[in-house]
C-alpha cells in the first residue's frame, strides 16, 4: 500500500499498460486493490491484461485508445469518470522511443504528439475532478534524457523535456490543492524499449542507473501522493543537469564518450 495515497479503492487509470512499466504498474495498482483501466493501442496484449488484473481487482478492465489520438483519449477518460464516478490517478505511461526510420520535421511531431501532447490532454482531462474533489493524482512518465539530453535522440529528449517542464509549473500553480503532479524518471529499464534502444545501438548505460520494472513500480506506489513533484529511480542521473550547469564542456565530452 501507498504510504501517502490510499491506494486501496482508489480508480486509476494507466497509459501504456500493454507491455513494459505500464504493464508492470497496472498490475501492482490492481493488487494494491484499485480498480485499474489499462490503456494502449495493441488489443490481444490488452487482454491478456485485462485477465490478469481481474484476479487481483475485479472491476478492472482495458481500453483499446491511442493516446496521440487526444480527442479520442479525453472522450475516453470522460467515460470512465462517468462509469467509476471518478479518476484519482492517471498514469502517463504511453510513450515511443526516437523514431530510427522517421526524418523531418513529421518525426518530431509525431513524438510529441504521443509523448507530449497525449500526457498533456490526459493531465488536463482528469485535473479539474481531482481539483473539485481535492484529490487526485497524475504521474507524468519522462526521462532522464529530457533533463540531460541524450545525442541521437532528439525528438524523444525534446518531447520529455516539454513534458517534465509542463508538469512542473502546472503543479506549482495548483499547490495546496490537494491533487498532486508528479515527474517520474525511471532510469534504464529493459523494455522493449530500453533493450530496443541498446539493440539500435545505444551504450548499455552504467548500472548505477539501470532498473527493473519491478524498482521503479515499487517506487511509483511510495512515492504517489507524496510532496515531491519528482519521482527519481536513480540519483546519479539527477545529478546530470548539475554537472551541465556547472561544467557544460566537460559534461558533453563526457556524455558524448558514454554514448559512442
Ligand atoms: N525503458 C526505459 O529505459 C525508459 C527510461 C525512461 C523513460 N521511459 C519511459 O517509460 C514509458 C514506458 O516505456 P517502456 O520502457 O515500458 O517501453 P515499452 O515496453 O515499449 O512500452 C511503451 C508502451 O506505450 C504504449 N504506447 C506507445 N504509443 C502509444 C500510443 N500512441 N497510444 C497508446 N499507447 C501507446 C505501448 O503500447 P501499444 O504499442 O500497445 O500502444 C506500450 O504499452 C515511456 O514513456 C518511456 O519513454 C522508459
Amino acid at each position: 500500500m501507498s504510504r501517502s495515497f490510499e491506494l486501496n479503492g482508489a480508480i486509476a487509470v494507466v497509459t501504456g499498460a500493454s507491455s513494459g512499466l505500464g504493464r508492470r504498474f497496472a498490475g501492482d495498482l490492481a493488487r494494491a486493490g484499485a480498480v485499474v483501466v489499462g490503456v494502449a493501442r495493441r488489443r490481444e496484449l490488452l487482454e491478456e491484461l485485462e485477465e490478469q488484473l481481474r484476479k487481483a481487482s475485479s472491476p478492472s478492465a482495458t481500453r483499446v485508445c491511442d493516446v496521440s489520438h487526444t480527442e479520442a483519449f479525453t472522450t475516453l477518460l470522460g467515460e470512465i469518470e462517468r462509469e467509476h464516478g471518478r479518476v484519482d490517478l492517471l498514469v502517463n505511461d504511453a510513450g515511443v522511443g526516437e523514431p530510427r526510420d522517421e526524418e523531418g520535421l513529421s518525426k518530431y511531431r509525431s513524438v510529441m504528439d504521443t509523448n507530449y501532447f497525449g500526457a498533456v490532454a490526459g493531465t488536463l482531462a482528469v485535473l479539474p475532478g481531482m481539483l473539485e474533489r481535492r484529490r487526485g493524482a497524475v504521474v507524468n512518465v519522462s526521462s532522464d534524457s529530457g533533463r540531460a539530453p541524450s545525442p541521437g535522440e532528439p525528438a524523444y529528449s525534446a518531447s520529455k523535456a516539454a513534458l517534465s517542464a509542463f508538469t512542473e509549473a502546472l503543479a506549482m500553480g495548483i499547490e495546496g490543492s490537494g491533487v498532486h503532479l508528479h515527474v517520474l524518471y525511471p532510469g534504464w529499464v529493459p523494455t522493449a524499449m530500453g533493450s530496443g534502444a541498446v539493440e539500435g545501438g545505444m551504450r548499455m548505460p552504467p548500472k548505477a542507473v539501470r532498473r527493473t520494472e519491478e524498482q521503479v513500480s515499487r517506487l511509483l506506489l511510495e512515492r504517489v501522493g507524496g510532496r515531491r513533484l519528482d519521482i527519481d529511480a536513480t540519483v546519479v542521473a539527477r545529478l546530470a543537469p548539475v554537472a551541465r550547469a556547472l561544467v557544460p564542456g566537460l559534461y558533453r565530452r563526457g556524455v558524448r564518450a558514454a554514448s559512442s
